[in-house]
């Protein structure tokens, strides 16, 4: 039986390997989904601000630009060290880097005006925890932002689009749908205040290569995509798929949670 140390444990030793294709990542340092998510939340100029799983750090700077400090957070060291050289090479001064499990902040609760959490979840294997550790740092009246990957309503097709992402990065654990989602920030006395779907555009080899698939995965991966269920289809939208420029949509859920005053 896997166990939550296992999943965390998986994770931690992937994304240790693969931390420079991370911090390096076009699509993880920018985009619309980010965009998106500075819009949404709106940061202020006095807020303090925390980022989980931060990964290459991309979130953690962009709210940087617009807050007082953010403090950037990981479980895996050997990212948070790749992801501080790279904010210290673009000048960023206001970002603190600390080790933290998701699931256990080492923080007071109470400290911060928003917590985010970008592309990260589906890693976690307990995420009802990690909302009520987001919830709890967070100050009254503060927001919690995360956008994760979205599932489609339909397990079937759900369940065909894990087994995708779990074929590619054996340390996803589980994404969620949006009622689940939803659910998931209510139960952790959060208002649910803003709820988007965003897609983005992928292309099938540089996104394999990212966790280091060999080329026969990536050839069950390109099957996968072409033999892909019609909900499915309809949801990830393969193109191109016998083609180099393989590619589909990643569909993104950004949901934001408000802490009572
Ligand atoms: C895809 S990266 C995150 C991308 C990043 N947030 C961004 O916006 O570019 C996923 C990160 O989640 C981290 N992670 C996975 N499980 C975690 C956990 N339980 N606690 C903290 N970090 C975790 C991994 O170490 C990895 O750095």
């Amino acid at each position: 039986m896997t166990t939550a140390d296992d999943v965390k444990a998986r994770a931690r030793e992937r994304f240790g390997q693969y931390r420079h294709n991370y911090v390096t990542s076009d699509i993880h340092a920018s985009g619309h989904d980010l965009d998106r998510l500075i819009e949404v939340v709106a940061p202020q100029a006095d807020w303090l601000a925390l980022d989980i799983a931060t990964g290459g750090g991309h979130t953690a700077l962009h709210v940087a630009r617009h807050t007082r400090r953010v403090v950037a957070t990981d479980f895996g060291l050997d990212m948070l060290v790749a992801a501080r050289e790279y904010a210290q090479a673009q000048g960023a001064a206001n970002l603190t880097f600390a080790g933290a499990d998701a699931e256990q902040l080492p923080f007071a609760g109470q400290c911060f005006n928003l917590v985010t959490c970008r592309v990260a979840a589906h890693h976690f294997p307990d995420v009802y925890r990690f909302v009520v550790e987001a919830a709890r740092v967070l100050k009254p009246g503060g927001l919690l932002a995360i956008l994760d990957h979205l599932l489609p309503d339909d397990p079937r097709a759900a369940d065909y689009i894990e087994a995708f992402e779990t074929l590619r990065d054996p340390s996803h654990h589980r994404a969620f749908n949006e009622a689940e989602w939803r659910g998931l920030l209510l139960d952790a006395g959060l208002t649910v205040e803003h709820v988007e779907k965003l897609e983005r555009a992928a292309l099938l080899v540089p996104w394999a290569e990212r966790q280091g698939c060999s080329p026969e995965t990536i050839e069950r991966l390109r099957i996968m995509l072409a033999q892909a269920p019609q909900a499915v289809a309809e949801w990830i939208r393969p193109r191109s798929v016998l083609s180099p420029d393989a590619g589909f949509d990643h569909v993104f859920i950004l949901i934001t949670g408000r802490k009572e005053r």
